[in-house]
């Protein structure tokens, strides 16, 4: 079976020196919150792009401390996107806050600028764009609105390690951004880590005080905090991959490419819609294809097409936020975020990864044509 993602393939090429660092680690005789963290997150800021990185447990955790660092808090409402991965809501409920959903774009899946301001209240405090698939949010557009109603930025960059706007690193543009190192992530730990880049000064030890119970160290405690840290085990893998990221990720955009040119996307006639490859340079995007989606009408029976030639697929998502049972609360039914529920209805993942060969891509793509 193709898989989605093939993580042993990529730890066949880093082994040696995998095995060297963790082994250290282990030698070192210090796991938490000791040099290997500190080095990772001086490396990470300096690639991102922000002034602090700050290691934490997961991205979910990026996201909640980024939040409660940031001022967030009981009968706030957050400004989201309703097709993303559950831990988005999560981390703003999680602090008492009121998610709102704004619509996507079509060709993106990303929030819909055009759609937030509708949604904005006196009592809205931040905005959480979602660089969904590891394509950049329109960031322009979402920090005009944000300039304009004084609203924080968030942004949720688990799937964008490396994608870029403008010329600036995704993670880097808003007041937080957010990374998970889920495994099957782009930058991927083994086990879970996460990652919150910010500017400011303040926010940053505020967000340091909260990954480590509130306390920075001899037992005293300025605040009540969480168990968040990024361990030296996880930061030690995530440094050798770091060293290779802009590489997987270029692997991963010429996949892309040749997903479209083969699919025939923009030819008219094959009714499937590929994602937008964005150009480089300073005025457009870097996407690093975290997933690869497309939209097909048929698309259960692409993926049946593909179970039959042993080939994996994935649909995310196949529910929205606003259809989630947990979210009931907020009082939606179908039809409030057409873009979105058409999104669910028509998205198929297909297999991405840098070692990914061609000709299992043409395979894919002749399979899905015959669709
Ligand atoms: C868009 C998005 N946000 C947040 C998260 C949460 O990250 P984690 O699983 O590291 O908590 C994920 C991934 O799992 C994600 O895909």
């Amino acid at each position: 079976m193709v898989p989605m993602l093939d993580l042993k393939k990529q730890m066949e090429g880093l082994r040696d020196e995998m095995l060297r660092e963790v082994a250290a680690v282990i030698e070192s005789g210090q796991y938490v919150l000791g040099k290997k963290v500190l080095q990772f997150e001086q490396k990470a800021a300096e690639y991102i792009g922000a002034r602090h990185a700050i290691g934490v447990a997961s991205g979910t955790d990026a996201l909640h401390l980024s939040l409660k660092a940031l001022g967030i808090g009981p009968g706030d409402e957050v400004i989201t996107t309703p097709f993303t991965f559950f831990s988005t809501v999560e981390a703003i409920m999680y602090l008492n806050a009121t998610p709102v959903l704004a619509d996507i774009e079509t060709e993106t899946f990303n929030i819909d600028p055009a759609k937030i301001e509708e949604k904005i209240t006196p009592r809205t405090k931040a905005l959480i764009p979602v660089h969904i698939f590891g394509c950049p949010a329109r960031m322009d557009e979402i920090l005009r609105i944000a300039g304009k109603y004084n609203l924080k930025v968030v942004e949720d960059c688990a799937q964008s390690f490396g994608a870029a706007l403008g010329g600036k690193k995704t993670g880097s543009i808003g007041d937080a951004g957010c990374f998970s190192f889920y495994p099957s992530k782009n930058l991927g730990a083994y086990g879970d880590g996460g990652l919150v880049c910010v500017n400011d000064d303040s926010v940053a030890a505020e967000i340091r005080l909260l990954r480590n119970h509130g306390s920075s160290g001899g037992y005293m405690h300025s605040t009540v905090g969480f168990n968040s840290r990024l361990d030296e085990i996880q930061a030690a893998i995530l440094l050798v991959k770091m060293g290779k990221i802009d590489s997987y990720n270029e692997k991963r955009r010429q996949k892309a490419a040749l997903y479209n040119k083969k699919l025939l996307c923009g030819a008219g006639s094959s009714g499937i819609m590929c994602p937008p490859l964005g150009e480089g340079g300073s005025s457009s995007f870097t996407h690093v294809f975290h997933q690869y989606t497309i939209r097909h009408p048929r698309r259960d029976a692409v993926r049946e097409k593909l179970r039959s030639e042993q080939v994996s697929s994935m649909i995310y998502y196949p529910v929205p936020m606003h259809l989630q049972p947990a979210l009931k609360f907020m009082g939606h039914k179908e039809g409030d975020f057409p873009a979105a529920e058409a999104a669910c209805r028509e998205v198929v993942s297909l297999p991405i990864y840098p070692e990914l060969e061609d000709q299992v891509i043409e395979r894919i793509c002749n399979a899905i044509k015959s669709v």
